[in-house]
């Protein structure tokens, strides 16, 4: 397996930057014992942050794992909007802001947690309204508004499952998505606005109907400014502002049980569809609330600037719940880091006082390319806490952050995590923990990774795979409507209580964990998740395709890129516009992060005497490395064309 030597290759990263003495003194994690107290009772470590949540019924038992089933909090009752809203606002923090927000073309909003409560209140009604009960699934495909993290709430309010799908994807991903989870409502918009642009959101919506027919409203969502050419549909259609208007204004919180689902967020596996990753109420809240409060440090007096849109499983845990079940202000923005100038995301620390920033190492990457000149220009001495997440940060970037954005004083915590495990898992407590660039460090207490190799021994220096050896309680439940698909997916390669990330990782001699990217069929391309066999289903898909094979390629910027080589069927000649349509058409049934960087129209694929597809030669052609084994193809010269057309391509 050519991974395997992935793993060995050397890492020279020597810098070690120690937590500065100022934030270790006021850090809310600052007692070293407390990974050894963790390790030795995790159960009654997380118990303590559940108990610091309001409960409507305490408890029974912890934790229930019986491999690869696990329950959190068994017996307890807990509602997700009481503590991200009502708890708050029986306090001091009713007049806090809770979300600060801005639209890409500068309109602004600030809703305190007072405002935000009313709103969750009243649009928990109006779901109620159009028959939603306990358990119905509602699908959320909203832009960068408030309305969205109203939305979540609303849903959590009353027990419905949400389900976002991100903007960005297609009428087609959000039918398959709305058909897998069988949802009863869709809220969308009629538009929101990114690079300058107008999503569509309705018409695709309409589009994603055709065909869905567990759908019996739609809410809409009227985006400030907007002038979309949209049409409503009688007695399914439904103007949000309508809703809200006639809503009542106070909604009875539904208790949930612990283990009652929280929502379902879709990712791209190894397979062909994405799966629906189904979060449990209880746990999923302790996680998030736990590891803002460590690893973000959050206090009273920050500003939580999260760049994440909601649509991931980022914004959900990081600009939605957790940092709302801790109080905490939170900076949400609606569009692209470059609109309408490349300082967009600086201009708003300075102007609201950001203290910690998170975002993606993709995004730094692009700053770096624009230079250090633009963050320059603005006062960003509020930062106190910088974070990524998403990708493996190469060690310039993490410099180029620390540096430009932290000026040279501010801790950077590298997260590392995924959708199903629902929060933070790998990364510093930045009072605590010495910083190594390019390193996500040690695990957040209690939690407990190993890297193994191919038999699943533990690894105790050096590369192999990650996986996790013991539940924790934001960890997926199952994969909604599929749960043989669970086991097999999460559990199925070295037994039912080994946890398969899908990650390579290398564990140097200090015990530090250093993330090497995915290891399946899986790509990450600007940090979002995106499968070889969606996109090779997509160009399957195109009339004139006959086979299709797509593998990753380095990117400068975003990490991955996708090249796709596509032998056509016999008969159709290509011509200047193939390549174009081809990339076209997996936009169209996908959408725009799964446009192929790259394809290569081939005469003949690589594959081995019994007709695999040799994906391990393609991504050597792809990445201009020598030809590893040819060996056991059935047409060696079949790659050696392909390696030769390639290369007059790059040139
Ligand atoms: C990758 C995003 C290295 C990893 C929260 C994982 C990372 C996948 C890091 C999950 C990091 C995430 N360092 N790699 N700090 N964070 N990843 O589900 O490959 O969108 O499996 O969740 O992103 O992506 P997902």
């Amino acid at each position: 397996m050519s991974q395997a030597d992935g793993f060995d290759a050397l890492l020279q990263e020597d810098r070690v930057f120690e937590p500065p003495a100022e934030f270790a003194a006021q850090a809310n994690a600052n007692d070293p014992g407390i990974y050894e107290e963790a390790d030795r009772d995790h159960e009654g470590f997380w118990a303590k942050f559940a108990s610091e949540l309001e409960w409507s019924r305490p408890w029974d038992t912890v934790c229930e794992w019986t491999p690869p089933t696990v329950k959190w909090f068994l017996g307890g009752q807990i509602n997700a909007s009481v503590n991200c809203v009502d708890r708050h606002v029986r306090t001091a923090r009713r007049n806090k802001a809770a979300l600060i927000w801005e639209g890409e073309p500068g309109d602004r909003r600030t809703l305190t947690y007072w405002d935000l409560y009313q709103d969750v209140n009243r649009f928990a009604n109006a779901l109620r309204d159009l028959g939603v009960e306990k358990g119905d699934r509602v699908a959320v495909y909203l832009p960068m508004t408030p309305e969205l993290p109203i939305t979540l709430l609303a849903c959590a309010r009353i027990g419905a499952v949400h389900s976002v799908v991100f903007a960005g994807f297609s009428a087609e991903s959000l039918r398959d998505r709305i058909n897998d989870m069988q949802a009863k409502v869709v809220v969308t918009g009629d538009g929101g606005y990114r690079r300058g642009g107008v999503i569509p959101l309705k018409q695709i919506t309409d589009d994603a109907l055709d065909g869905a027919p567990s759908v019996e409203s739609v809410v809409v969502m009227h985006r400030e400014g907007l002038d979309a050419d949209i049409s409503m549909q009688d007695g399914r259609d439904h103007w949000y502002h309508d809703l809200m208007a006639k809503a009542a204004p106070r909604c009875d919180p539904q208790p949930m049980d612990s283990e009652d689902l929280l929502f379902t967020l879709y990712t791209s596996g190894t397979t062909g569809k994405p799966k629906g990753i189904a979060h449990a109420t209880g746990g999923y809240l302790v996680g998030t609330y736990a590891t803002s409060k460590w690893v973000f440090d959050l206090k009273e007096e920050d500003v939580f600037f999260c760049t994440a849109d909601i649509g991931w499983v980022t914004g959900h845990s990081y600009l939605v719940y957790g940092p709302l079940a801790n109080g905490a202000t939170c900076v949400m923005y609606e569009g692209a880091p470059d609109t309408p100038h490349r300082g967009r995301f600086w201009e708003m620390v300075e102007r609201y006082g950001v203290t910690v920033f998170y975002t993606a190492p993709t995004a730094i990457r692009a700053f770096m390319k624009w230079g250090t000149d633009i963050p320059a220009k603005f006062d960003m001495s509020t930062l106190r806490l910088l974070g990524t997440v998403g990708e493996p940060i190469n060690p310039e970037a993490w410099m180029w952050y620390h540096a430009n954005i932290g000026g040279a004083r501010v801790p950077i915590v590298d997260t590392w995590w995924q959708t199903e495990t629902g929060a933070i898992c790998v990364a510093p407590l930045p009072g605590l923990v010495a910083l190594k660039p390019g390193s996500a460090t040690r695990p957040f207490p209690g939690i407990k990774p190993m890297v193994v190799n191919e038999q699943g021994e533990e690894v105790k220096v050096g590369g192999g795979y990650l996986v996790m050896k013991r539940p924790w309680p934001s960890m997926l439940r199952t994969i909604y409507g599929d749960h043989e698909r669970y086991v097999k997916t999460y559990f199925g390669r070295w037994g039912p209580d080994v946890y398969v990330t899908g990650d390579g990782a290398k564990i140097d001699d200090d015990g530090y964990l250093w993330l090497l990217g995915r290891v399946d069929d899986v790509l990450n391309v600007s940090g979002h998740r995106v499968g070889t066999m969606e996109v090779e289903s997509a160009l399957v898909d195109h009339p004139d395709v006959a086979e299709a094979a797509v593998v990753g390629k380095p990117h400068e910027i975003k990490g991955q890129g996708i090249a796709a080589f596509v032998t056509l069927k016999e008969g159709v000649t290509p011509h200047d516009g193939t390549i174009g349509v081809l990339k076209q058409h997996v936009v169209t049934k996908i959408g725009a992060i799964a446009r192929p960087d790259e394809i290569v129209l081939a005469a003949d694929l690589p594959k081995t005497r019994s007709g695999k597809i040799m994906r391990r030669l393609l991504r050597d052609v792809a990445e201009g490395k020598a030809l590893g084994d040819v060996t056991t193809l059935a047409d060696p010269t079949v790659v050696a064309k392909l390696r030769d057309q390639y290369a007059d391509k790059e040139g």
